[in-house]
């Protein structure tokens, strides 16, 4: 399995970068940028609507890297002709990827906003996909794990099909994202273009959106304000976590490359969604927190694990290095210091 990669980024642009994982992908390309000997004018120009991505994320990029870091808000499901005349030829002709980050990430989050979700992987992919050929960058999709639906097979390499609801809930996600897959696949076949796609692996970290209301955060919100932990169903569901800083390595590997396959990122050490609760009532809960159980969430995966083999034999350097531990408590610091 050969592919040919390059050293380094050129300037780049994000969207969804007000987002969890867009906002700490800008920063490591940045502060990569900063140390490596490139030239001054490299850029990340970060694109966002803020309709799930906290603007504190912005404010940060913006006061840490002055003149490295270009904003602009924007729904991208809308035509790209404001993006493109806001850059010039000449910031345009520096930039080597495009990276689609913007989307909806969390259940409660994409079933508010299902429609959105729909076309921000599918409209919005194909803006970002014309735009990035009229440039010769090369696109990389934020995929998910989501795409294996309730798998019946674990854990889930790339090559499973999945297991998906298309008419539910969730539906809006996980057949938005194979839709983008698709889209990806054909569109390199008929413009004999190079983008990529990662399929990631639930992550968390700080800069999450406490309102985000995946597990993680639920859970460390709910400790910290010492209010009881709230599982949905008997906790015996399994997920597997990984800690943002491992996940965004690995993505800018694969971003470096020629691939254009989809590859699995994530953390392959799997949890009961009930010993994370009782690691995180454990450790982190202000008073006497409780666990209670609530009905489960309708198609909610019974487990959810990575095979990374793939990723690994790619990139004999990457794994998740980040225990659960460590990431809690880097999160439950930054929660603490972020929260009012
Ligand atoms: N965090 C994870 O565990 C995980 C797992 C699988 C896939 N992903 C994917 O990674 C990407 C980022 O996820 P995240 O966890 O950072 O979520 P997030 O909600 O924190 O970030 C998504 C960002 O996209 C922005 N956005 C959404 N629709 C937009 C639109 N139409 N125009 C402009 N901006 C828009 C939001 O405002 C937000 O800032 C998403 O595509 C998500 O599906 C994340």
């Amino acid at each position: 399995m050969s592919y040919t990669s390059t050293s380094h980024y050129k300037s780049v642009l994000i969207t969804g970068v007000s987002g969890f994982l867009g906002s700490h992908l800008a920063e490591s390309i940045l502060v990569e940028s900063s140390l490596g000997n490139i030239k001054e004018d490299y850029r990340v120009i970060g694109i966002d609507n803020f309709c799930t991505g906290l603007a504190s994320n912005v404010t940060y990029l913006k006061q840490k890297f002055p003149k490295n870091f270009l904003f602009i808000e924007k729904d991208v499901i809308q035509p790209w002709d404001d993006v493109n005349s806001i850059l010039t030829e000449a910031i345009k002709s520096e930039i080597s990827h495009v990276f689609h980050f913007a989307s909806p990430a969390s259940p409660p989050h994409y079933q508010r906003l299902s429609l959105e979700t729909l076309w921000v992987n599918t409209l919005g992919l194909s803006h970002a996909l014309r735009f990035a050929d009229d440039i010769g960058a090369r696109v990389i999709f934020s995929s998910t794990s989501e795409v294996y639906g309730d798998p019946d097979v674990s854990p889930q390499p790339e090559n499973y099909w999945g297991n998906v609801n298309s008419f539910g809930p969730r539906a809006c996600y996980d057949e938005a994202k194979r839709f983008g897959e698709a889209l990806i696949y054909s569109w390199n076949l008929r413009h004999q273009t190079k983008h990529g796609l990662v399929r990631i692996f639930n992550t968390y970290g700080p800069r999450m959106n406490p309102n985000d209301g995946r597990v993680i955060i639920n859970f460390l919100v709910q400790a910290l304000a010492g209010q009881d932990l709230t599982i949905y169903g008997d906790g015996r569901q399994t997920r597997s976590f990984c800690f943002v800083a491992d996940l965004i390595n690995g993505i800018k590997k694969y971003a470096l490359t020629d691939i254009t396959f989809p590859v699995n990122f994530g953390n392959d050490r799997e949890f009961t969604v009930l010993e994370l609760a009782e690691k995180v009532q454990a450790h982190f809960a202000k008073k006497q927190s409780q666990i209670v159980f609530l009905e489960k969430a309708k198609d909610d995966p019974a487990q959810r694990r990575p095979d990374l083999s793939l990723a690994k034999k790619l990139f004999p350097e990457w794994g998740p290095k980040v225990t659960l531990e460590e990431g809690l408590s880097k999160t439950a610091q930054w929660l603490q210091l972020n929260s009012r």
